[in-house]
């Protein structure tokens, strides 16, 4: 069973791309066909995969503009059973122009339909907004990852982008539910880093699933996208790609359905 996740957060710099990228990477590597699409005009998860973001690509873009299929569009990456459904600046239009459109929110879902039973995993990597972009990732997905960058502000905003998702929701009727939270840039040996630990476990620990793996701050993580390759590639014994290849063993055990708490 294919399942497409969205990596929701609207704060920006918290993680969201780099988790798209190597989370999907440690994946496909466990022998899962995965498939990543960008749908921040910012294109990080297109150069952080190695593809340059010029005009020649038919990109995500040109998928909900209806100018190319997502046959067309989707590109293999360094990582054999990884491929990339690509972004660039182009896609900072579409929300107005999606927005004139009839059914603007599910135009992502009725795309990418199709394609779905090639994957074992979507992923979709969101912008740092609440806009149309981003209530198409929600009702294309079947459940969201929400990181969480471990700082002082962390849960500022939580409240608004839970309200955007029971809007889609209720208003949509397209459920997705949080498969899990995600603390990210996290240390646990700082006293900040444990607090913002207990906030999130207050805030979400009883109705919400909180990963048991965290994702520490690794300079390596942030190198690896200037070199077009996930970390695991980078640098396969780093502690960053320690961190979300343990995550993708706790996404695979997840299979299968279940109770996951
Ligand atoms: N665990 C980490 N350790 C070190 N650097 C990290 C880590 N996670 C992310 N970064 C770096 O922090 C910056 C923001 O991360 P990232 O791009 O993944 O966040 P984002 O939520 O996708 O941002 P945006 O909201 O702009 O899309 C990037 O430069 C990235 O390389
Ligand atoms: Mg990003």
């Amino acid at each position: 069973m294919s399942e497409i996740i969205a990596i929701l957060n609207q704060k920006g710099g918290c993680g969201k791309t780099t988790t798209a990228v190597n989370l999907a990477a440690a994946l496909a590597l466990s022998d899962r066909n995965v498939l990543v699409i960008d749908m921040d005009p910012q294109g990080n998860a297109t150069t952080g995969l190695g593809v340059e973001k010029n005009d020649q690509i038919n990109t995500i873009y040109s998928v909900l503009s209806g100018q190319s299929t997502v046959e067309e569009s989707i590109i293999q990456t360094s990582i054999p059973q990884l491929d990339l459904l690509p972004s660039n600046i182009d896609l900072s239009g579409a929300e107005l122009e999606l927005s004139k459109t009839i059914g603007p929110h599910s135009i992502l879902k009725e795309a990418v339909d199709g394609y779905v039973d090639n994957y074992d995993y979507i992923f979709i990597d969101v912008p740092p907004s609440l806009g149309l972009l981003t209530l198409n990732s929600i009702v294309a997905s079947d459940s969201v990852i929400i990181p969480i960058q471990a700082e002082f502000y962390a849960l500022e905003g939580m409240a608004d982008l839970i309200q955007a998702m029971d809007l889609v929701k209720t208003r949509l009727n397209s459920p997705s539910p949080i498969k899990g939270i995600l603390l990210t840039l996290y240390d646990s040996r700082t006293r900040l880093g444990r607090d913002v630990y207990n906030n999130v476990k207050q805030y979400f620990g009883e109705t919400e699933y909180i990963f048991k793996t965290t994702i520490p701050r690794n300079v390596k993580l942030a190198e690896a996208p200037s070199h077009g390759i996930p970390c695991i590639l980078y640098d396969e014994e780093c502690s960053g790609t320690e961190a979300y290849q343990k995550l993708a063993k706790e996404i695979i055990q997840m299979e299968g359905g279940g109770d996951n708490k």
